[in-house]
């Protein structure tokens, strides 16, 4: 059984990060998204790994190389457009050669792991295994509806869903698929729908295996789904300090500082992640806050943020919450006249101003 990674796709929902950066490689407690992706997939036992990659491709082979940080042989295959996650099946059929395989989209994560499925998967050997979970917003999702535990129809973003059962991104195939994606049509918004795909294997009366997953699973494609990923797996995280904390900080809870780093004069409150190399001077850091490599926050407060790396943040007067800043980025105070906020901000930034 093979893996096949989406990584390619436009990251809209994710601007201004993504005019310049993968979503994938968006971190969440300090790790890409994507990287999580390959150590589930590997945990599963899979070590052939396709990776689909569109214009972030560099970036997203810089950051995993050939596989071997992890035991598994990535091999990538390049999306010259995003036109659809089927479309990403369909110009994986070389790649794939008739294997089964398991589609993981590479901004999804699955605190459970995919072992399991992909278990039960080999042992019930349908032509599909897809994943359900109980949703509030199926109106955002693909949405399956099912009779008993037969899957009827799956619509891609519904107007008035059918049911509140969003198809997980994680699917496992057969290469009936094939068939599949290259007898489909795009839909109204120019993609060749996975939805669509499945939906011919159902009407051509192949075996598609659906399952309610009840574990927590996140798409990360938005800034909120995104603090929200990092708030779950920072519940997870061991205290393990290897920079330097000086006598007058205090530390609650479960905190992580990574090496190089100095905390001085300052209170944090975990769970939160601190990088390598990173300056904390006379601020707070509060609970669900990752702060990348080499940033500088000083006399300031944040909390339930995700802080990139390079970036400085000084003399704030009001906390920054549920903040997602890029690499490099400084939010400072100025005592320039006439005193006025001074903004350089790029395309599609969003800012909250006190
Ligand atoms: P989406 O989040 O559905 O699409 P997107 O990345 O284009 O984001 P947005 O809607 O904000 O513009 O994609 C899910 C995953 O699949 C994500 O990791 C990107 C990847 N993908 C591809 O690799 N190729 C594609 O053609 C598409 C549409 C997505």
């Amino acid at each position: 059984m093979k893996a096949l990674i989406l990584s390619g796709g436009k990251g809209t929902r994710l601007r201004p990060i993504t005019h310049t950066s993968a979503k994938q490689l968006v971190p969440v407690a300090n790790k890409p998204i994507l990287f999580y992706t390959i150590e589930a997939v590997r945990e599963a036992g899979i070590t052939d790994v396709g990776i689909i990659v569109g214009d972030t491709h560099e970036e997203i082979k810089a950051a995993c190389g050939d596989g071997s940080q992890w035991g598994v042989k990535i091999t990538y295959i390049k999306q010259d457009e995003p036109l659809g996650l089927a479309h990403a099946v369909k110009i994986a059929e070389d790649y794939i050669a008739g294997d089964t395989f398991v589609m993981y989209l590479g901004d999804n994560l699955i605190r459970d792991g995919i072992t399991d499925l992909v278990e039960r998967f080999k042992e019930e050997t349908p032509n599909s295994q897809i994943l359900l979970a109980h949703v509030p917003n199926p109106c955002s999702f693909g949405v399956a509806e099912l009779d008993g535990d037969r899957i009827v129809r799956l619509v891609e973003k519904p107007k008035e869903p059918k049911s509140d059962l969003a198809l997980v991104g994680v699917y496992m195939f057969d290469s009936t698929v094939f068939e599949a994606v290259n007898a489909i049509k795009p839909s109204w918004r120019g993609e060749l729908e996975i939805t669509d795909a499945i939906q011919y294997l159902v009407d051509t009366n192949r075996r598609v295996n659906a399952h309610i997953i009840r574990g927590w699973w996140k798409d990360t494609g938005k800034r909120d789904d995104m603090l929200e990923a990092n708030r779950i797996v920072l519940e997870d995280i061991e205290t393990l300090v290897e920079g330097e904390v000086d006598q007058q900080s205090v530390i609650h809870g479960r905190v992580r500082i990574g090496e190089g780093s100095t905390v001085t004069g300052s209170t944090i409150r975990g769970p939160a992640v601190i990088g390598r190399n990173c300056r904390v001077v006379d601020a707070y850091i509060g609970p669900f806050t990752s702060i990348n490599d080499n940033t500088i926050i000083e006399r300031s407060e944040i909390e339930h943020s995700i802080i990139l790396e390079d970036c400085v943040i000084e003399d704030l007067q009001g906390r920054m919450v549920d903040s997602l800043l890029g690499r490099g980025v400084r939010v400072t105070r100025s005592d320039l006249k006439p005193r006025a906020y001074r903004f350089m901000l790029g395309d599609s930034s969003d800012v909250s101003v006190l």
